[in-house]
C-alpha cells in the first residue's frame, strides 16, 4: 500500500529519530559479511533523508554508531568508520543541493582523525542550509550524554555561575548535545527489536515509539511514510486524559 498520500502535512513530526538496526542480519541472509549490510544501509539512509526533506520534516536523527559499538570486532569498527568517512564526503554535495544541514551528536573526539575531520568539514560546508537538519549520532550514548551534562552543570555550580536550587529541566536540556533541537515526536526502530538501546533517553520521554520488522537495508521511503501515518493516528496525551485534549 502507498502511504504518502495518507500523510497529513499539517501534522508532520518536526523531529524523527531512527535506530537503524538489522544490517548484520540482512547481510547474513545474503550469505555475506556484516559490512555488506552496512554498505547497503547507506541507500536506506539516503531514502530516509530524502523523504524527510521532501515532506518538510525539520530534523532527522540517525543512530549510526553507539558508544557500545566500539566493542564490536576491530575489523567491523574500522570498516564502518571508513564507510562513514567515505559516505560523508561523497554526500556533502547532494546535501547542499537539497539544502540539508549536517550536524552530529556524541563523543566526536573519540572518532578516528580522518572521520572527525571529514565530519567537521561537512558540518561547516552545510551549516547555512535550512530545509532539514540531518543529525548523525556517532560514538553516542544517552548515558554518556547525561553524565556529560551533569559534569558541565557541576562545573557551573563550582564556578558560582549557578546555584543547585536553580537547576531546571531547561538547564539540563541546555547541557545536552541536542540543546538547540526540538524533541523527537517519533522514534523508529527497525529489525523487530523493541529496545531503546541508550538512545536519546531524556529526549524520548514523550515520543511515540514505532517498531518495524523490516531490516534497515530494506527500509524504503514508503516504510517511513507508513510510520508517520501510524504516528498521526495516535493520541498524544502528555499525561492528560482524552477528554482534556478535546476541551
Ligand atoms: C545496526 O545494525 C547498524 C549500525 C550499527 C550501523 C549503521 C550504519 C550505517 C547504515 C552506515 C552508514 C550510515 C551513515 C549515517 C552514513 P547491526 O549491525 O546492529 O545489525 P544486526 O543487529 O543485524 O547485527
Amino acid at each position: 500500500m502507498e502511504f504518502k498520500e495518507k500523510i497529513n502535512l499539517e501534522k508532520l513530526p518536526k523531529h524523527i529519530a531512527i535506530i537503524m538496526d538489522g544490517n548484520g542480519r540482512w547481510a547474513k541472509q545474503q550469505g555475506e559479511q556484516r559490512i555488506f549490510g552496512h554498505e547497503n544501509g547507506v541507500k536506506s539512509v539516503r531514502e530516509a533523508v530524502e523523504a524527510c526533506a521532501e515532506l518538510g520534516v525539520k530534523y532527522l536523527t540517525l543512530y549510526a554508531f553507539s558508544t557500545e559499538n566500539w566493542n564490536r570486532p576491530q575489523e567491523e569498527v574500522i570498516a564502518l568508520m571508513q564507510l562513514l568517512v567515505h559516505t560523508i564526503s561523497a554526500e556533502t554535495k547532494t546535501l547542499n543541493e537539497n539544502k540539508i544541514r549536517l550536524q552530529a551528536i556524541g563523543d566526536l573526539k573519540s572518532l578516528p582523525d580522518d572521520c572527525y575531520h571529514e565530519l567537521q568539514e561537512a558540518i561547516e560546508n552545510t551549516k547555512n542550509n535550512t530545509r532539514t537538519t540531518l543529525v548523525l549520532a556517532l560514538s553516542y550514548s544517552s548515558r554518556w550524554e547525561i553524565t556529560n551534562a551533569v559534569k558541565q552543570i557541576a562545573e557551573q555550580i563550582e564556578n558560582k555561575k549557578l546555584a543547585a536550587s536553580e537547576i531546571t529541566e531547561e538547564i539540563i536540556n541546555a547541557n545536552l548535545c541536542t540543546a538547540d533541537m526540538p524533541e523527537p515526536e517519533l522514534m523508529i526502530r527497525t529489525s523487530g527489536e523493541h529496545r531503546i538501546s541508550n538512545f536519546l533517553l531524556w529526549q524520548l520521554a514523550y515520543s511515540e515509539l514505532y517498531f518495524t520488522d523490516k531490516l534497515w537495508p530494506d527500509f524504503r521511503k514508503n516504510d517511513l511514510y507508513e510510520a508517520i501515518v501510524d504516528y498521526q493516528n495516535r493520541e498524544r496525551r502528555f499525561g492528560k486524559t482524552s477528554e482534556q485534549l478535546i476541551s
